[in-house]
């Protein structure tokens, strides 16, 4: 029963966060280095994980990222599932710093609503080890020779052979991510507002067309995740029970 009430009391305040918007976007920072290391992220980088307050603390992000943290096909929510716990870390502290914008998210992310730095290392610990979405959303598939050389071209050296990323620099996870989710993240590092971009990236796809941007990404939607790191389909997380 508690467990439901918090989800409705979550899925409440989505309403309210709206309104957090503007308050949250009039603190913009200027983000120089895209990763200091510094502050929440250090701190929660040294610290022994707790699995069961990471369940407990999880239940308030499952309102948005779903109890498995498979996200949503049509890209609102990400999948979180197997995700490099670093970039995890990485990236919740950078939300709660303001150096990422996520107006939704921001409120439920914050210490007074899950806990300091020992929750950060604990949520993402849990997360980092759920299996992934079996069923992710893809692109049209119409032009995928042209998604694949560019990949080739321009993303392998950080993102890796098959969008497995890179956990020690904090490079993210791509494959099994959806489709939607990463054409806005593309574009928004393309046109600098994703604030905590690395700026090489940004570089690197400058020249990106709309179409280019669109065939890499539904190349990335398609890569195979590895079978030991995906869930069975219909597979519900029994932690939740
Ligand atoms: C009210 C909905 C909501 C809740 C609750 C929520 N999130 Fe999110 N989260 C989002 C949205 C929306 C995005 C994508 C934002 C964007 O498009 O930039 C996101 C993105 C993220 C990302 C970035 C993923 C990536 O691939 O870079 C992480 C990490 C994350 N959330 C972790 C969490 C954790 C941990 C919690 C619980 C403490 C949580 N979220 C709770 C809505 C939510
Ligand atoms: C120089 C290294 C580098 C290159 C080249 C690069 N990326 Fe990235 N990419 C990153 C890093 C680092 C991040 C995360 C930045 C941060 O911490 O917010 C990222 C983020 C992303 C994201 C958002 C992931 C998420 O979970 O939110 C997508 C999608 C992405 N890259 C796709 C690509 C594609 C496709 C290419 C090639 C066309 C590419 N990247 C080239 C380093 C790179």
């Amino acid at each position: 029963m508690k467990k439901l009430t918090t989800i409705a009391t979550v899925l409440t305040f989505i309403g309210v966060s709206f309104s957090a918007t503007t308050i949250a976007g009039g603190q913009v920072k200027d983000v120089k280095d895209w990763n200091t290391g510094e502050g929440e992220q250090s701190v929660a980088m040294k610290l022994a994980p707790n699995r069961e307050n990471g369940i407990e603390v999880y239940e308030v992000c499952s309102a948005c990222h779903l109890l498995e943290g498979w996200g949503m096909d049509n890209g609102t929510f990400p999948q979180l599932a197997g995700q490099h716990k670093n970039v995890l870390i990485k990236q919740l502290a950078d939300i709660r710093a303001l150096n990422r914008d996520n107006p939704t998210m921001y409120p439920f992310a914050l210490p007074e609503s899950i806990g300091d730095e020992q929750a950060i290392a604990d949520v993402t610990d849990y997360i980092a080890k759920l299996p992934m979405n079996p069923n992710n959303g893809k692109g049209e598939g119409n032009n995928l020779a042209l998604g694949q050389k560019l990949y080739k071209d321009n993303c392998v050296q950080c993102h890796m052979e098959n969008g497995e990323g890179d956990q020690e620099k904090f490079y993210p996870k791509i494959q099994g991510q959806h489709y939607a989710y990463m054409l806005r993240q593309f574009e928004w590092i393309r046109d600098g507002k994703r604030r905590n971009a690395n700026p090489d990236m940004v570089k690197q796809i400058a020249g990106f067309n709309d179409d280019d941007m669109k065939a890499v990404i539904d190349f990335v939607s398609r890569i195979p995740v590895p079978k030991s790191d995906v869930a069975p389909v219909g597979w519900i997380n029994p932690d939740y029970d």
